[in-house]
């Protein structure tokens, strides 16, 4: 789909003229590129949203070049003129528009311009912190443009395949209390109720289940979400999910909704993707790449050789196999040989992740490795590591011996590591459902469980007679969508019986009380015929992110904030009045001096 370039007072957009409108009279707006002075004619780039094309100015026109000759960049345009080809020798192309050019009749300047902080390019290398004080400067760039323009049609299609699979937009509140999903929240004082706060909503879960007792059956929502976390590249503190839920639907459901929305997003872009998507359970992801987010656009997956070394006398090996750890490894195929260096640098790399060493080899024959612990190992241990890999002449073989989670996680990321840095990342969008997350994990810092996706999500059917007995065993309707490593979103089918919902709450954690307190509204819900639901939500800034080819969501968000969680256009979070404070019954500590 394409945006409608023709506003009222000009004819045409700067970016959609070519050849075929010679002799054309044109009324175009726009900024100015740039301005070139040549033998006595003057040469105006102007641009606007669309793209850029050339005007010429003759002394012939006297007005019109007089106006030409103050013009500066990034000054307001208005021009009239005709559509004439270019002269031999000057078609430029690459330009859209390079073919031809606009002489122009009747120049307005509009509008003056301070010189900007920096230029109005598509390759711009500027800090970040001046793009963003200038914002509006940035925008005007085609790239930010761009990402705006298809952050804009990816939602239109969103509400547009919604609408039509019988979805209803319904908004929830933005004052709202906390629903949880295990960030801080951000906190907004009650004028009206001394020393009571609303919280802004960290996503509408809790009121998007609630519209399935309701009876609204299948509900969307591009919903903003506030989440007082520490921040990422894809990680903002306000954000947007696409959001939605159904009644009476079982896991397949929702996962076949959710393809078919993709598909129509990237088609939206002009990408089509492949459906269904692959599915790896969660257990699946953690073993065979360390990470419940795999990047599936290259292969290294990690190897066990623990039963290989079963009889290893290498004391590292041996302890490890004795504390019940595990011995696993990858194998990368470098594009030239790793000296001694990088490949002591690797062990340092892998320390700094955690493990306490990295055996690393380098294949010389299917015999023989290089090694610095070569000589702790047989023959035939040695052979059989080589084989269980497929290595061939030059392949390195990095070994990590621990306990099961540092093992996977080290080698997880060493493989993301590796294959950034040797470049084994294809150009794709490689989409993973990982399936059948656990209910819920053990956190060490409070030493008690939490959940491992949210306190609504479903126990598998099956598993339930294990709640009170072996509560970290079970897995849990959960899903997630992951693509090239980025998770884009995160579903489950809910619970819906209150009984259940306490028991869950309960072990978590939460009193009676506790729970009438947070969650009393959700629990007498579900006692006025609940039906069965489940749903999901998208990340959206990080579907534009991959699908612009961006490395951080701050380049797909208009006025994004910085890692500091600060608005350098704005100013934001600022001071605010003392009658302001007092209204809202806040004192606050003495502030830091501005
Ligand atoms: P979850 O917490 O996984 O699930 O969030 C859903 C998706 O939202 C995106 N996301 C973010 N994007 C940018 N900045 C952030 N700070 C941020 N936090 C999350 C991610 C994530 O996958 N209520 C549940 C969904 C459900 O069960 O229906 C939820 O919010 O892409
Ligand atoms: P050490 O016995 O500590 O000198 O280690 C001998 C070799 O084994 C060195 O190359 C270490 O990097 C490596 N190493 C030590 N601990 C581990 C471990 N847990 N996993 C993999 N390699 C290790």
């Amino acid at each position: 789909m394409e945006l409608p370039t023709k506003f009222s007072t000009r004819s045409h957009a700067c970016g959609d003229l070519d050849s075929q409108n010679i002799d054309d009279e044109v009324a175009l707006a726009g900024w100015v590129q740039k301005r070139r002075d040549h033998g006595g004619l003057i040469f105006i780039d102007l641009r606007d949203r669309s793209g850029l094309v050339q005007i010429v100015i003759d002394p012939q026109t006297p007005e019109a070049f007089s106006l030409a000759e103050k013009v500066r960049h990034e000054f307001v345009l208005a021009v009239k003129g005709r559509v004439t080809a270019r002269p031999e020798g000057t078609v430029n192309p690459n330009l859209a528009t390079g073919a031809i050019e606009v002489g122009a009749t009747d120049i307005i300047i509009l509008n003056t311009s301070k010189t900007p902080p920096f230029e109005i390019e598509t390759e711009l290398m500027v800090d970040e912190n001046l793009r963003l004080k200038y914002r509006y400067l940035d925008i005007r760039r085609q790239p930010m443009l761009k990402n705006l323009i298809n952050r804009h049609l990816v939602v239109t299609a969103v509400r547009s395949y919604f609408n039509s699979q019988g979805f209803v937009e319904v908004e929830t509140p933005m004052l709202t209390k906390s629903t949880p999903e295990g960030a801080r929240d951000f906190l907004v004082p009650s004028r009206l109720q001394n020393g009571r706060f609303f919280a802004l909503p960290q996503s509408p879960q809790l009121f998007k289940q609630i519209l399935m007792v309701a009876g609204m059956e299948r509900y969307y929502q591009i919903a903003r979400c506030f989440r007082d976390e520490d921040l990422r590249a894809d990680r903002q503190p306000e954000y947007t999910q696409i959001d939605m839920e159904m009644s009476f639907v079982t896991q397949e459901d929702i996962l076949k909704v959710i393809e078919l929305l993709m598909a129509d997003i990237f088609a939206a872009v002009g990408v089509s993707i492949e459906l269904p998507f692959p599915r790896m359970t969660h257990k699946e992801a953690i073993n065979i790449y360390g990470a419940d987010k795999p990047d599936l656009r290259f292969g290294v997956p990690i190897v066990d050789i623990s039963e290989i070394m079963a009889a290893s006398t290498f004391n590292v090996f041996a302890d490890t196999l004795a504390n019940k750890g595990t011995i696993r490894g990858i194998k990368i195929t470098p594009v030239k040989a790793f000296s001694r260096k990088e490949l002591d640098e690797l062990m340092g790399q892998a320390k700094a992740l955690g493990a306490k060493g990295l055996v690393w080899m380098v294949v010389e024959t299917n015999e023989k490795v290089k090694s610095p612990v070569a000589k702790f190992l047989s023959a035939d241990e040695i052979s059989n590591i080589i084989s269980k890999f497929d290595a061939k002449t030059g392949d390195l073989i990095l070994v990590v011996a621990d306990n099961f989670e540092t093992v996977v996680s080290v080698l997880g990321s060493l493989r993301l590591e590796m294959a950034r840095t040797l470049d084994l990342i294809e150009d794709d969008f490689k989409f993973l459902w990982v399936m059948d997350f656990p209910l819920f994990k053990w956190n060490e810092q409070e030493k008690r469980i939490v959940s491992e996706h949210h306190p609504f999500t479903m126990p598998k059917t099956e598993q339930m007679h294990l709640l009170d007995s072996a509560p970290l065993d079970i897995f849990a309707d959960a899903f997630d969508l992951v693509l090239n490593g980025v998770e884009l979103g995160s579903g489950t089918i809910r619970i819906h019986q209150r009984s259940l919902q306490e028991k869950i709450l309960k072990m978590l954690g939460l009193s009676s009380a506790e729970m009438t307190e947070k969650f009393g509204f959700l629990l007498d819900a579900l006692e006025y015929g609940a039906p069965p639901h489940g749903g999901l939500a998208l990340g959206l800034d990080r579907i534009i992110m991959l699908i612009q080819g961006c490395q951080s969501i701050r380049d797909v968000i208009a006025f994004p904030k910085t890692q500091t969680s600060s608005s350098l256009m704005t100013g934001a979070p600022d001071y605010v009045r003392p009658e302001q404070l007092r209204d809202l019954h806040i004192k606050t500590t003495e502030l830091p001096a501005r």
